[in-house]
């Protein structure tokens, strides 16, 4: 939808009149780095071509109204009791931004917002992200006259993901939402969030995205749970490294020598993961910089393998359509891409190969998991902006 028939749609819910503005942020997919954030490791994600775009107006009150072109729901929020819609299925994203700028001492104002998401919902591409990201520069915005510094952006939608609508996830979605760059993907070191583009010289291939379109269950649980044994396996390492901050500041040399700290099997697998994960993003880092795509392709197949053995996040949805892509002609590498237990994986694809691609990974899909899934050919996009 182009922008002039958004603010028209704006017009027909929310009256004419005033400074319509417009701000948008994409959803991303992840290269490689999985479940490395949270243990301030590296992560190599790229902003993609669908988001979340929002059409806004300040008010002279303290209500913030909300529609959806997609949804038939108006949400009116009071940002003198921000606190009391945690529980909406629709807006908690949005109104947990607004809580955590208000923290912050910015003054968000009244506003109507009409929200355009062409991100699946649900789907692993971090819809999330990008309203929250979205939410939060247009807030910003509103309330300063000033473009904010986006990290700063990425930051607040996570804090609103964590304490607002209680998921527990890294700063990585938010942050390739925020700072993605067309044609490149970024090379983030979670610990500190300092980061490095890395151009993305793909010249044939393409990314194609695949959506498992599994409905996802306990996933929050699951997460939740690898987060607290990546914990416990800090604390066994730090008994004998009293120094080390975060598992993905380790090399693997250095998990070699002393992973004998890790007692419990299981424990001991997923810290694997996570060091090996950690090389691996630095691996690709360069294979891209020397436009080595093979090898890139390579580490990504690794990376789904060690997802798949060690980590244990990815299920028979996932893993028949990694195999099934990495079998095909023309793919250079395919893996599961965020959090895992169904949503997407990405695959890199030369793109005369594309439509036999999917034809092949689709049909042996659905013979096995009995549904089909979704395809998208995406190349990365820019982050968080006004329009
Ligand atoms: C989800 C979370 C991210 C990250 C990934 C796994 O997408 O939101 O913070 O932890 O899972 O890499």
């Amino acid at each position: 939808m182009n922008l002039d028939v958004l603010k028209k749609q704006f017009c027909t819910y929310f009256g004419n009149g005033g400074e319509i503005l417009a701000f948008a942020s994409p959803g991303r997919v992840n290269l490689i780095g999985e479940h490395t954030d949270y243990n301030g490791g590296f992560v190599l994600p790229a902003a993609i071509t669908l988001g979340t775009t929002i059409i806004a107006r300040k008010r002279n009150d303290n209500i913030i109204r909300m529609r959806a072109t997609d949804l038939d729901v108006l949400v009116e929020a009071d940002l003198s009791s921000i606190e009391n819609y945690r529980e909406l299925t629709w807006g908690n994203y949005q109104l947990g931004v607004a809580s955590e700028l208000l923290r912050t001492g910015i003054k968000v104002p009244g506003c109507d917002l009409l929200y355009h998401d062409t991100t699946p919902h649900g789907g692993g591409l971090s819809s999330s992200a990008a309203i929250e990201v979205a939410s939060a520069l247009c807030m910003y915005y509103l309330a300063t006259k000033h473009m904010p510094d986006m990290r700063d952006m990425a930051v607040i939608g996570q804090r609103a993901e964590n304490n607002y609508v209680g998921v527990n996830c890294g700063i990585m979605d938010q942050f390739a939402s925020a700072l993605g760059k067309k044609d490149h993907a970024i090379f983030l070191d979670c610990k500190d969030l300092s980061f490095e583009t890395v151009p993305l010289s793909l010249g044939s291939v393409r990314i194609v995205i695949a959506n498992t379109n599994k409905k996802r269950s306990l996933i929050t649980s699951k997460y939740n749970e690898r987060r607290a044994e990546c914990e416990e396996a800090l604390r066994n390492l730090q008994t004998v490294l009293p120094h080390l901050t975060h598992l993905g500041c380790m090399t693997s040399k250095e998990f070699q020598s002393f992973s004998g700290a890790i007692k419990n099997s299981t424990v001991l697998r997923r810290a694997h993961h996570v060091i090996e994960e950690c090389e691996r993003v630095k691996q690709s880092v360069l294979a891209l910089k020397k436009g080595q795509l093979t090898r890139f392709g390579q580490l990504m197949n690794e990376s789904h393998s060690s997802l798949r053995d060690f980590y244990e996040v990815t299920g028979p949805e996932l893993d028949t359509l990694a195999e099934a892509a990495q079998a095909q002609q023309g793919c250079l590498g395919s893996r599961m891409t965020g959090a895992g237990f169904g949503g997407c994986t990405v695959s890199l694809v030369e793109n005369e190969a594309v439509e036999e691609f999917k034809k092949n990974v689709g049909t042996i899909y659905t013979e096995k998991i009995g549904y089909a899934p979704t395809f998208y050919v995406t190349d990365a996009g820019d982050g968080g902006r006004m329009l």
